[in-house]
This record gives structure tokens, C-alpha cells and sequence, in this order.
């Protein structure tokens, strides 16, 4: 049988229960993300795959009542990129189809402030299907993921430590960041 959603929910739950550590509940989830990607997808409906015209979508697949935990399938046209941002969590992702570009940018001091921030660009991945990725939190990973014009649609994967409704996003040239608040679409 299949590795169907509840299944990856009640696994990732269990392992975000097991282990306090973040690296170590990312992984925990990542073979189980990785199983998940190699499953029939039935999981799937339409609407996980609804892109928007003028930016990425975020379409919402489940969020625990405790808001503990999320799953997302983000759906990237070509030339949709995100802001510069962190997560405030841990997170895995896996790719279901396409290409997702990762362009990585560091910290050159400890983040306290919403200003006097010094972001230096750092290394590109480029994440094909059934790639999996994850990061942790504290310091948090900064990063803009998107897939270039020249590239087809992509469609990825998001498991969340919470509810992914806010995050901060980053001018790099100001040295600023914000913390922005994200609707989703729910399914
Ligand atoms: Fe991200």
C-alpha cells in the first residue's frame, strides 16, 4: 500500500514528538518526506496545484489544530521567486516536480535586531524531483528559493515545526528585515 498523508502525518508527528532538537526531528522527517514523494501521490488534489499569475502559490495541505505542524505544496511558474526570508522553525522539502532553485545568504553576526543586519550571499542548490532538503532554526536559515524563466513549472513540498503564516523577509541592501504575515489557500 501506498504512503499516503496520514500516514506522513502521524510519522512526522511522532518524530517532532521524539526529538527536542531540531536537526534531529529534520532528520527523522526526511526519509519520511523522501517516502512520501516515492508513494502514488494520491494525496494530491487540484487545487495543491493552483499557481497565481503574479507570485508563487502557497497552497495550503494540512495544518494541525495545534498549529505544531504544516504541510504546504508551493507551486513556482517560471520567474516566481521568493523574498529573501527565514522560517522561525524547522522544515523539510521535497520536490514532486520541476526544478527548485535554493540561493543560500549568511549572517555575518548574530541577528537581535530588525536592522543593522549583514547578509552575505552564499551557495546556489538546485533541487530536482524527489530531492529532499530541510533546515532548523537559531540561527535560522536565510535563503530565496524560485525557478528561473528559463525553467519549467516546479511543485515542492513544505513540512513545517508550525504554522506557516508569518516570517520575516530581508532587504539585503538596507540591511533590514520585517516580519511579514502570509495568507494560503486552503484546500
Ligand atoms: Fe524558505
Amino acid at each position: 500500500m501506498s504512503y499516503g498523508l496520514e500516514h506522513f502525518i502521524a510519522d512526522c508527528e511522532a518524530a517532532a514528538a521524539a526529538n527536542a532538537e531540531a536537526a534531529d526531528c529534520v532528520t527523522a522527517a526526511l526519509p519520511l518526506m523522501e517516502r512520501l514523494l516515492d508513494g502514488d501521490r494520491s494525496f494530491l488534489e487540484p487545487e495543491h496545484f493552483r499557481s497565481d499569475p503574479d507570485h508563487y502559490a502557497r497552497n495550503a495541505i494540512y495544518v494541525a489544530a495545534d498549529e505544531r505542524m504544516s504541510l504546504f505544496a508551493l507551486v513556482w511558474l517560471p520567474g516566481q521567486w521568493t523574498p529573501v526570508h527565514d522560517h522561525g522553525t524547522w522544515g523539510v522539502v521535497g520536490i514532486l516536480q520541476g526544478a527548485l532553485e535554493e540561493r543560500s545568504y549568511m549572517s555575518e553576526g548574530a541577528i537581535a535586531r530588525d536592522d543593522d543586519i549583514h547578509l552575505k550571499r552564499g551557495g546556489v542548490v538546485l533541487l530536482k524531483e524527489k530531492s529532499v532538503t530541510s533546515f532548523v532554526p537559531n540561527p535560522d536559515h536565510i535563503h530565496m528559493t524560485g525557478v528561473p524563466e528559463s525553467r519549467a513549472m516546479a511543485v515542492s513540498l513544505h513540512l513545517y515545526g508550525r504554522n506557516m503564516n508569518s516570517f520575516h523577509i530581508y532587504d539585503v541592501a538596507r540591511g533590514t528585515r520585517r516580519l511579514i504575515n502570509v495568507p494560503h489557500q486552503k484546500s
